[in-house]
């Protein structure tokens, strides 16, 4: 039997099916290779983002970039490529992307919203708490899309932890009350033992997609699937609000 190729107007009538409208802001977590054969490949995942959010709406792609060099300057220049894919590698290259510098969660962004973005997420203390990204991105009316990927790569439900004070995560307290700045002002030693701290604790064993059943029973999760990838589709506001009152009442519900 011939192979199924998913063209981008399957991706543009999958993205409708599953709810992202125009003018829509959206956080997207993505796996090329889940699609099947993508004709055109990440270009046509893009441009069918692009033209389905259109001008009035704003994408972002996490990056990620974890290169940590305490006392070096990390070159910016060669961030060609970032491990969270294919997808953000080339969304990233197009012209009018724009790139966060932050040594650990930075972000490839495209939109009215690029500057807000990049300015939150680039500037205040780090960690998941209240003031960054992920939170606050429910005030814009913010979403969360994962193409081909589960929960596990939704960053958004480390809000949900955070806000729940679960905790596995207290070793991330020290780094999430720093600014970039105060943490790259510390002696090398110490910035070493702080983040050495914070990446401990992501080795924690959990599965994020325990918390599905919560948003589904909120009717809170949009699906459906685009050649073989399954697509998930969610507000940011429902996530952090279902998925922090369950770990409130349950701090080890994502822990397997
Ligand atoms: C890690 C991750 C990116 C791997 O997914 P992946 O599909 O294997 O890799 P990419 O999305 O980079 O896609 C590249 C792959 O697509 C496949 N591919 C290439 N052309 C293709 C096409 N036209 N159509 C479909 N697949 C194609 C290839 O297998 C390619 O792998 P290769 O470069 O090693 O040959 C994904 O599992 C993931 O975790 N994504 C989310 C990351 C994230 O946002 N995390 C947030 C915090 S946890």
């Amino acid at each position: 039997m011939a192979e199924t190729v998913v063209t981008k107007k399957d991706i543009v009538d999958g993205l409708k099916r599953v709810g992202l409208k125009t003018g829509a802001n959206v956080i997207v977590h993505s796996s090329l290779s889940a699609f099947g054969r993508v004709d055109g490949g990440a270009d046509s995942v893009v441009d069918a983002l692009i033209e389905t959010v259109g001008d009035s709406g704003t994408i972002v792609m996490p990056c990620f970039t974890y290169d940590w060099q305490p006392g070096q300057k990390f070159d910016w220049s060669k961030a060609q490529s970032t491990w969270t894919g294919k997808i953000p590698t080339t969304f990233g290259q197009r012209p009018g992307t724009k790139r966060g510098k932050h040594p650990l969660y930075d972000v490839s962004v495209r939109g009215p919203l690029a500057d807000w973005v990049i300015k939150v997420n680039d500037y205040i203390p780090m960690g998941w708490g209240e003031n960054k990204l992920y939170y606050q991105w429910k005030d814009k009316n913010g979403s969360v899309l994962l193409l081909g990927v589960d929960h596990n790569a939704n960053s958004t439900i480390h809000i949900c932890q955070e806000l729940a004070d679960v905790p596995y995560i207290a070793n991330k307290k020290p780094m999430s009350q720093m600014t970039l700045a105060e943490l790259m002002a510390l002696p090398r030693e110490k910035q070493e033992e702080i983040i050495e701290l914070h990446m401990s604790t992501m080795e924690t064993e959990k599965d994020f997609n325990l918390i599905e059943p919560i948003l589904e029973a909120q009717k809170a999760i949009w699906k459906t699937t685009i050649g073989k990838a399954a697509i998930r589709y969610m507000y940011s506001k429902d996530v952090i609000e279902y998925g922090a009152a369950a770990l409130k009442e349950n701090p080890r519900l994502l822990i397997v």
